[in-house]
């Protein structure tokens, strides 16, 4: 007796290999039978023909840690057949946490939900703390370099000391310890850029004691000076011994469009030298970002207090203007984007402003005012390439990540234009690059959302159908299957996800959402 069975669907197991007609079957949390199972009673059976059964996705790249505390629901990515999200990314965790730097920690958060009390001191406690209540979705974390460096030292601009390092490292090795399952930096974020080469590596490094851990880096530029950020990364992964995930692969600006094909190149270059480097890419040529990352970096010295005293000096304003214009890259910001390109998505402060472009209110100034009125607003930045974005999707090392966040139409999580990447990302990849451009085949789609990054992580028993895996998985339709988040209206679901499993228990049946909360901490072996 099965406790369900999906019959007569398309089954896409994701391992690449395309998929043939047959059925499921589930007992308890676990994918117990697949072929004929015409015989088999089971105490549910979804007919699904014409559909796909594919293994949950994994987004490779997410930052629902912080959201997930404001609803557990997770909403827009469980609605896109997403069971397990990797959090912690670009530098940022909710832990580990001191009680010196609290508040710059609650500062250095690019959002911080009602229901976010930092109980919590050790990630360990973090961990126990998060997976006490239920989730919808399986979470993987990371564990962010700007809040170690933060619980460490502050917004400190300079090396750590003998002492702050180990304090660091000790920090990362209980939090491995605890199951979690790597290290994530984000060098273009005060105060992670403050970081040089050389403490990178001596933090993966400790991660590295451990098997499937990960380094996964939003490398120091994306622009100008992408190929040199890519080679740094592999640096860390040669000298830490550590395997590397390139986060959000992009060439950021017109004038460096074409170079994800190079940073690709250095990617491969590196798997043939026998490092295990890959990358991950969201289905948008627009990325999305805190505003304050406009900032030159020195800016943000001691903390957002003291950006925020900073610009309200006119000396100070001017100072970075001037750098802005003429930054050590030699590629300006306007040069890259020009302000009409740059829409402010997030401002709960200024929500006047929420959706403009900086074009439209005062350029420089007026970002600057709104981010002395709100530190924590975000932007969305029209500046990627489209055949950029092909060659990233296509690339066998390449798999998919949203860099969003659960978020959910209503509730706080509802409020702002953010980018549609959060409700979108997978059914924009299944619908516009599959179905509609033909860009990828299906079944190599699907295991770059499914089977791929549960190899990336060690993760045996996800990321494919076949008897003995978790029963994570998603029945979708693939003639109808796409992305509604725009721009402008980015607070919608997708269309044709129609029943997503998590650990064998329903929480999207038929399209609804059943309020199921099976998820749960996966935790590093
Ligand atoms: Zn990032
Ligand atoms: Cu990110």
């Amino acid at each position: 007796m099965l406790d369900l069975k999906i019959e007569g669907a398309t089954v896409v197991d994701g391992t690449g290999t395309p998929g043939g007609r047959t059925d499921v079957g589930v007992r308890d949390e676990t994918i117990v039978a697949v072929g004929d199972l015409s015989r088999e009673s089971a105490g549910r059976t979804v007919h699904a023909a014409g559909r796909v059964v594919a293994p949950g996705f994994i987004d490779m790249h997410s930052h629902s840690d912080w959201r997930l505390w404001a609803n557990r629901r997770a909403e827009s990515k469980i609605r896109q057949g997403v069971t397990t999200e990797v959090v912690g990314n670009c530098g940022f965790s909710p832990a580990p946490v001191s009680d010196e730097h609290l508040d710059d920690l609650k500062g250095f958060a690019l959002y911080l939900p009602r229901g976010m009390d930092f109980r919590w001191r050790s990630v360990g406690q973090y961990l126990d703390a998060f997976d006490a209540d239920g989730t919808a979705v399986n979470v993987v974390q990371l564990v962010g370099h700007g809040t170690l460096r933060v619980a460490a030292m502050g917004f400190a601009r300079r090396e750590p000391t003998a002492g702050e390092l180990t304090t660091m490292q000790r920090a990362l090795a209980d939090a491995v310890e605890a199951g979690a399952w790597g290290l994530s930096t984000g060098l273009i974020y005060a105060p992670g850029s403050y970081a040089t080469t050389a403490e990178i590596v001596a933090l993966a490094r400790i991660c590295a004691r451990r098997r499937r851990t990960l380094y996964a880096s939003h490398i120091r530029g994306e622009g100008a000076t992408l190929l040199d950020a890519v080679a740094e990364a592999i640096t860390v992964g040669r000298e830490a011994e550590v395997s590397v995930q390139v986060s959000h692969i992009k060439a950021a600006g017109r004038p460096n469009w074409g170079k994800v094909t190079r940073a690709l190149a250095l990617v491969d270059a590196a798997a043939a030298e026998g490092l295990d480097v890959m990358a991950d890419v969201y289905p948008y040529t627009a990325s999305s970002t805190s505003l304050r990352s406009l900032l030159p970096d020195w800016a943000l010295e001691g903390g957002i207090s003291s950006m925020v005293e900073r610009l309200g000096d006119p000396a100070v304003r001017e100072r970075i203007g001037k750098e802005l214009e003429q930054p050590v890259t030699g590629q300006s910001l306007l040069d890259r984007v020009g302000w009409e390109n740059i829409m402010i998505s997030y401002s709960p402060r200024r929500k006047d402003v929420e959706g403009k472009r900086l074009s439209e209110v005062g350029g420089l100034t007026g970002a600057l005012d709104v981010l002395a009125a709100e530190p924590r607003s975000a932007m969305i930045l029209f500046q990627l390439d489209e055949r950029d974005l092909r060659e990233a999707l296509t690339h066998p090392r390449v798999m998919i990540g949203s860099d969003g966040s659960s978020l959910a139409p209503y509730g706080e999580l509802g409020e702002g234009k953010p980018h549609p990447r959060s409700y979108g990302t997978f059914p924009r990849v299944l619908g516009e690059y599959v179905r509609e451009q033909r860009v990828i085949p299906l079944a190599q789609a699907i295991h770059k959302m499914t089977g791929l990054p549960a190899r990336r992580l060690g993760l045996a028993d996800r990321g494919v159908i076949r008897p003995g895996a978790k029963a994570d998985l998603v029945v979708f339709e693939p003639r109808r299957v796409r992305d509604r988040a725009t721009y402008e209206a980015p607070h919608r679901y997708p269309e044709a996800i129609e029943h997503v499993v998590v650990n064998g228990r329903f929480v999207i049946r038929d399209g609804e959402h059943t309020g199921s909360l099976p998820g749960r901490i996966l935790r590093l072996p």
